[in-house]
């Protein structure tokens, strides 16, 4: 699909919405990009600020805020930020109540007017929302994608960087499972332009680099103290939209459905996936020593947990 074509709306226009829609638009992702929220005069203030930007930065994509549903029709790619981020001491499964009712009034204005869409869900709790958002729009799982993965491994590599004195730039670091305190960070699949990170450093620092990026959204949300991380799940969501659009068929750590693969049927968990013109074209299974294994059910355990206190909500 040629660029002059393209429609992308985010959803939400808080933080992360408005960090993502402004990322689409630098990077001349689409010739349109639609930002939408339940707030009036906030994503129409938003998007001629964008707009405005745009005449000193020379990008073309324009950039339209609305509360109508019916100004996203026909999109071809949706960013899902809408809800409620966490709060100091919050865990994100505090959030499945207030978030899922968003996602599916949000799931409703996708499925009536963009039935072939592909869908990016970045709303927290973030491995139970995708789930919701697929199974309200009817969709294959290959159009509906949650990000987390990409966010949590970027965390993994910035702290692998700071303690090996290498650029981030080189870093390659992954990280499975759901995005919350039971991901499964993989030590053994960090490199550094193609040197084992633990060539580098020891055990220890790397189990104490593992356990910081479990719990790399609560040193965040410490520090702002109201509100959540922005910048990096904008980067996030922008790079898999990215490789949808221009079917680059980059291999991305992601929420995807899992049908058999690493042994999970019917739910969500963050696998690497290879992300093209289709959505999820293709999962790659990594073979996992007993560990990680072990540390892989016990976060299908917490997804699963989730998605019980959903359908008790009458959400699911
Ligand atoms: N449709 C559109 N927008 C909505 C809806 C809805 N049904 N419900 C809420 N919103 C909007 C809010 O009005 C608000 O502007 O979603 C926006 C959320 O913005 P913030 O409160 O700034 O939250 P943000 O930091 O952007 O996080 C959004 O992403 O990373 C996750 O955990 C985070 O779940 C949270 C989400």
């Amino acid at each position: 699909m040629k660029i002059q074509q393209r429609k992308i709306t985010v959803v939400g226009a808080g933080f992360v919405g408005m960090t993502t829609a402004a990322k689409c638009a630098e990077r001349n992702l689409a010739a349109e990009v639609v930002l939408t929220d339940i707030v009036e005069g906030r994503p129409q203030g938003i998007a001629l600020d964008l707009n405005q930007s745009a005449a000193v930065e020379g990008w073309t994509t324009h950039v339209t805020g609305t509360n109508d549903p019916a100004d996203t029709r026909d999109s071809d790619l949706f960013i899902v930020t809408a809800g409620k981020p966490r709060k100091p001491g919050m865990s994100r499964s505090d959030l499945l109540e207030v978030n899922g009712k968003v996602i599916a009034s949000v799931a409703e204005t996708i499925r009536d007017g963009s039935p072939e869409a592909i869908v990016i869900v970045v709303t927290n709790p973030l491995d139970t929302m995708v789930h919701l958002m697929r199974a309200k729009l009817g969709f294959p799982g290959r159009r509906v994608v949650g990000m987390a993965g990409v966010l949590d491994s970027a965390r993994f590599s910035l702290f692998l960087a700071e303690a090996t004195g290498t650029s981030v730039k080189d870093v390659d670091a992954m990280v499975l499972g759901a995005h919350g305190d039971s991901m499964v960070p993989m030590p053994r699949a960090c490199t550094v332009n193609g040197v084992a990170a633990l060539d580098l450093i020891d055990g220890a620092t790397m189990d104490a680099l593992a356990d910081r990026t479990r719990h790399g959204g609560a040193e965040i949300v410490k520090l702002l103290k109201t509100g959540s991380a922005y910048y990096a799940p904008a980067a996030g969501s922008v790079a898999m939209a990215a490789s949808i659009l221009n079917d680059e068929r980059r291999v991305l750590p992601c929420a995807c459905f899992l049908n058999g693969q690493y042994g999970f049927e019917g739910i969500y968990m963050g696998v690497p996936a290879v992300l093209g013109a289709g959505g999820v074209e293709d999962i790659v299974e990594l073979s996992l020593d007993t560990e990680a294994r072990i540390q892989m059910q016990k976060t299908a355990g917490a997804v699963q947990g989730d998605l019980e206190s959903l359908r008790d909500l009458g959400l699911l």
